[in-house]
């Protein structure tokens, strides 16, 4: 199914059985928790524990790209929970969606529709790639937000958020006062202490490199000699860059992630990556974007997508 986030494969949240086989399909280990999705708050208060927190964040940032780990309420299927007593509930902004949650009169636990490692899918055409005619596709467009939602958990004294998003740790603060935030680890701690460490996920077949600094002169620069050693190796570098920078990268393959006055754009990060691989590039060049707002969910997942190969200048 279509959401404004990512295309789900999504099962009946009340049954084991039908959850099992959207693991099966996906091919991913079950010890992950799944989101369920809900039509609106009343069936996520048949789902989980709306406590106050919930319920404002609910109530300003529903429907839309923020998931709220709650104490589950229902006796859900092990399968759904990984076993937790809680539960990661969201209703997503997308009338396909919905209606057909609606329709089914439950919610419906979905993962992501890529297989394991790959970006995850942003349009029909993305999913129908990764599974061919295995699966049966409601096409509900592009999805308008682009990358994963906000998991923010509500259980804890302090809430924390576990994966950033769209929604950000400004806006939560706004509406329900001081977060943590779990995820930080990943945004400073980029270089990885051993290379054990480093796996590739939301990955493109093409080999991504980083390149963060303070100057976007200097930046282009690290750049422009990495994608022209590339050209005489016979590799197909891409350039991607924020729109104000494309002038330094004169006739070089580029495409634009977003400009710092429209943070919003950088989240169709997977679809960017996707097309790069449909044109066959073999290199990508990324240029940092500034971890801030939306920027801050973007480097999560960039750096991930790139397995923590960054270029500092
Ligand atoms: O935007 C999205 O969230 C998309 C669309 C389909 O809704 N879904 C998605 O699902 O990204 P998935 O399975 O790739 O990611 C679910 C995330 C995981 O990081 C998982 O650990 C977390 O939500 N999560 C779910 N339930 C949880 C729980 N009870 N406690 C902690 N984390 C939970
Ligand atoms: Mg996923």
């Amino acid at each position: 199914m279509p959401t404004e986030t990512v295309y789900g494969l999504a099962a009946n949240a009340l049954d084991a059985e039908a959850v099992s086989r959207i693991f099966t399909v996906k091919g991913r280990p079950d010890d992950n928790p799944l989101i369920v999705h809900v039509d609106g708050l009343m069936m996520a208060r048949q789902t989980g524990v709306m406590n106050e927190c919930a319920q404002a964040l609910a109530e300003r940032f529903w429907p839309g790209p923020l998931t709220l780990v709650v104490k589950s309420l229902r006796t859900l299927p092990l399968i759904v929970t990984a076993g937790l007593d809680t539960v990661g509930i969201r209703m997503p902004d997308c009338d396909t969606a919905l209606s057909l949650i609606s329709a089914a009169g439950v919610p419906l636990a979905a993962l992501s529709a890529n297989k394991s490692g790959s970006p995850s899918p942003t349009t029909a055409a993305h999913v129908a790639k990764d599974f061919g005619d295995a699966l049966f596709v409601i096409d509900g467009g592009a999805c308008s937000v682009g990358l994963e939602s906000t998991v923010i958990d509500l259980t804890a004294d302090v809430p924390v958020i576990l994966r950033p998003g769209v929604v950000t740790q400004q806006m939560i603060e706004e509406c329900i006062g001081s977060v943590e935030n779990a995820s930080a680890e990943f945004v400073s701690n980029a270089a990885p202490a051993s290379p054990g460490m480093k796996y590739r996920h939301y990955a493109p077949l093409a080999m991504v490199t980083v390149v963060e600094g303070q100057c976007a002169v200097s930046v282009a620069e690290a750049i422009k000699y990495l994608y022209d050693k590339d050209l005489k190796k016979g590799e197909k570098p891409l350039v991607m860059a924020l729109r104000e920078n494309k002038r330094y990268y004169g006739r070089r393959d580029i495409v634009i992630t977003g400009s710092s006055g429209d943070p919003g754009e950088a989240a169709k990060l997977y679809a960017l990556l996707r097309a790069a691989d449909e044109q066959q590039y073999s290199r990508i060049y990324f240029e940092a974007v500034p971890k801030e707002g939306i920027g801050y969910a973007v480097m999560n997942r960039v750096y991930k997508a790139a397995s923590y190969n960054i270029v500092k200048v």
